[in-house]
């Protein structure tokens, strides 16, 4: 059982922003930041000597390995996905798990807006005819973007934020989404994603991976869309038919696509990238950097960071991704017991009992429970923490207990 007394410390895998480090030391804790990803055997080697491990992308957390290290506080992931983690296996253990869902959303969403302009105005290709020698001054077939209109597909955090900027540059924003989302500024709904197509100029996706979204845009939807318009994917690669929008570009009926994200892309940067969009015409190639920005990165170390102080001093698992969300004020003369427990019937009475008999006195609790587990956080005036909770720790029930 961990205790206030103990010294937290935190593995950092996969070259975490600095920012995170200092903020992490800056409040006691010891941290070790490695820069590459481990093996699953050889992180199972050092586990035990930490109680908070923070990952990126590359490091996969499976079933077997949080059970072996279930002793662990939290896991954070450093990043906006958390597939690389088996959550499911975490909650069971009593591991909050921690992403930063935001913090890329901006530098995406400004992407988007740069890949319309130069698709637009053909930049790309006049880029790299200039490089080449070539001086191709043309108004040709380059437009403006003010007057035009984006179509959305998922008016999420990117979606809604994209929205935003764009009508800024005078477009029209119109949106395609599953669930109702308020729209910003003057950006319209649409009732199904064909009338999108039918109106864009601009076709934008924003969605998830989802087995409704694989292949969501086929050889039948490029069709449908306006002859000359162009399509921005920075979502997800499989969201795509990649032959089929080859045969879209090459037959003329898209004036372009810029796309970010790959049905298969290389593990690394020493590895070559294969696509059959290499070496067409108007057609933006970028190695998945939607939200690869400086600014990202640091947001990204804050938030994380910010995530990982507030549940190992407080006890607070608000934003965690598998695990009941309690955000808790700060105690200051009070003793705090943090449990998480199976969620079957009569925990609670088995608590309180223990707490009543020591003659503590309860100043302050919480509840929140899911399907599997509860976590109740304890405030107690007159007590002997260790003690009660280590009484506590020793239930049937009990999954994890600490104090605060
Ligand atoms: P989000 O969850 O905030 O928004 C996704 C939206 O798509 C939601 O509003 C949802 O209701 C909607 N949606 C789901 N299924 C749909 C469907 N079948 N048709 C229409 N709408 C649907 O997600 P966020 O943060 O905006 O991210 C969007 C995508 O961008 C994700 O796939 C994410 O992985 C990707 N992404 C890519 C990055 C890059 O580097 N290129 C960086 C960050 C995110």
């Amino acid at each position: 059982m961990t205790t206030l007394k103990d010294k937290i410390k935190i593995l950092l895998l996969e070259n975490i922003h600095p920012f995170a480090i200092e903020k992490l030391k800056n409040e006691g804790f010891e941290v070790v930041s490695e820069s590459a990803s481990l093996p699953e055997e050889e992180l199972l080697k050092v586990i035990h000597q930490f109680h908070v491990l923070g990952i990126r992308s590359k490091t996969n957390l499976s079933k077997n390995f949080i059970e072996k290290a279930s002793h662990l506080l939290s896991i954070g992931a450093f990043c906006i996905g958390t597939n690389q983690i088996d959550l499911v296996a975490a909650n069971k253990k009593g591991i909050p798990v921690f992403n930063a869902p935001y913090s890329n959303t901006r530098s995406v969403a400004e992407m988007v807006i740069a890949e319309m302009i130069s698709l637009s105005r053909n930049l790309g290709d006049k880029n790299m005819q200039a490089h080449q020698g070539k001086w191709n001054k043309s108004a040709t077939g380059c437009y403006e973007v003010r007057g035009k209109t984006l179509g959305i597909v998922g008016y999420g955090h990117i979606g809604s934020q994209l929205s935003v900027l764009a009508e800024a540059l005078g477009l029209n924003v119109i949106y395609y989404d599953v669930v109702k989302k308020l729209p910003l500024g003057n950006a319209k709904p649409v009732r199904t994603i064909q009338e999108l197509f039918k109106q864009a100029d601009f076709v934008s996706l924003h969605v998830p991976e989802t087995p409704q979204t694989k292949n969501m845009i086929g050889a039948e939807e490029l069709a449908n869309m306006k002859k000359g318009s162009f399509l921005i994917n920075a979502s997800r690669g499989t969201v795509i038919e990649i032959d089929a929008l080859v045969e879209a570009l090459k037959s003329r009926h898209l004036g372009g696509a810029a796309v970010d994200v790959f049905p298969v892309e290389p593990q690394s940067n020493s590895e070559s990238f294969q696509s059959p969009l290499r070496g067409l015409s108007n057609v933006i190639l970028t190695p998945h950097i939607g939200g690869s920005t400086e600014e990202a990165q640091e947001a990204i170390g804050r938030e994380v960071a910010d995530s990982f102080i507030k549940f190992i001093k407080n006890g607070s698992t608000r934003g965690a991704v598998n695990f009941p969300n309690v955000d808790l004020p700060a105690h200051n003369k009070t003793l705090r017991i943090l449990n998480v427990h199976k969620n079957v019937p009569g925990v609670l009475k088995d608590i309180n009992e223990i707490v009543a008999s020591t003659g503590a006195n309860i100043s302050a609790q919480y509840l929140a429970t899911d399907s599997e587990i509860g976590y109740i956080v304890m405030d107690l005036e007159n007590a002997e923490a260790v003690e009660t909770a280590e009484r506590i720790s020793k239930l049937k029930t009990n999954i994890k207990t600490r104090t605060v």
